[in-house]
């Protein structure tokens, strides 16, 4: 199983992907996750890339590429994978899937999580109240949702094209909408 995780800020990818990877025995890879981590750990590219994430901007794709690209083929490509996260614009999806086609790994399916704005900000005001991620205050978290919709919604397009876009209504509890991803997996 080889899946894409696609949606606003707060839409539940984070959420939903570690239950599609443990449903399907594969690795959950979350880019901002991955960040998040070298962050913590004071790396120099987690010092350059807090920068932007902590203006809820993107983070240079080069970045990017250095953290993906070290999951994805270092020690030995995983089987499957549900990524998190990347890509999230044009760019990244066109070198994405040249790097797939070369390993023979392209993605099955991309679910996209829908789901509207109020939704979002009440989730994440939320989670900001409670988990301290500086990127959760209210002005950053408008900031992030227009950044999605500038820079990554355009993709939407792009796998619709190629056949493999699936759209997931977000809104409920989270076991109702994991069974709606399972329902949907299961059909393809
Ligand atoms: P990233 O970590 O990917 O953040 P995001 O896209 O803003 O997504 P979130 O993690 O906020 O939300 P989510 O959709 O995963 O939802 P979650 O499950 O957490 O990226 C962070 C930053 O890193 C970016 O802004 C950027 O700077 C940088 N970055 C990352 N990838 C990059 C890339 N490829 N290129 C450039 N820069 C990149 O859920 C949210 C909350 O809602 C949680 O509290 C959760 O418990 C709750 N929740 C989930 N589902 C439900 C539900 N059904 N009902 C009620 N609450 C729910």
């Amino acid at each position: 199983m080889r899946v894409l995780m696609l949606g606003a800020p707060g839409s539940g990818k984070g959420t939903q992907g570690v239950r599609i990877a443990e449903r399907y025995n594969v690795p959950h890879i979350s880019t901002g996750e991955l960040l998040r981590a070298h962050v913590k750990d004071g790396t120099k590219l987690g010092r350059v890339a807090k920068v932007h994430m902590d203006r809820g901007d993107l983070v240079p794709d080069v970045l990017i590429y250095a953290i993906i690209l070290d999951q994805l083929i270092e020690p030995e490509p995983p089987r499957g994978y549900v990524l998190d996260g990347f890509p999230r614009t044009l760019p990244q999806a066109q070198i994405a899937y040249e790097v797939a086609k070369e390993m023979d790994m392209t993605f099955d399916a991309v679910l996209c999580l829908d789901i509207p704005h109020d939704e979002l900000m009440r989730r994440l005001e939320e989670r900001g109240r409670g988990s301290g991620r500086a990127d959760d205050q209210e002005a950053t978290i408008r900031h992030r949702i227009e950044v999605y919709e500038e820079k990554t919604l355009p993709l939407l397009d792009y796998y619709k094209e190629r056949g493999i876009l699936v759209r997931i209504d977000a809104v409920g509890g989270v076991d109702e909408v994991t069974q709606r991803i399972f329902d949907a997996l299961d059909r393809l």
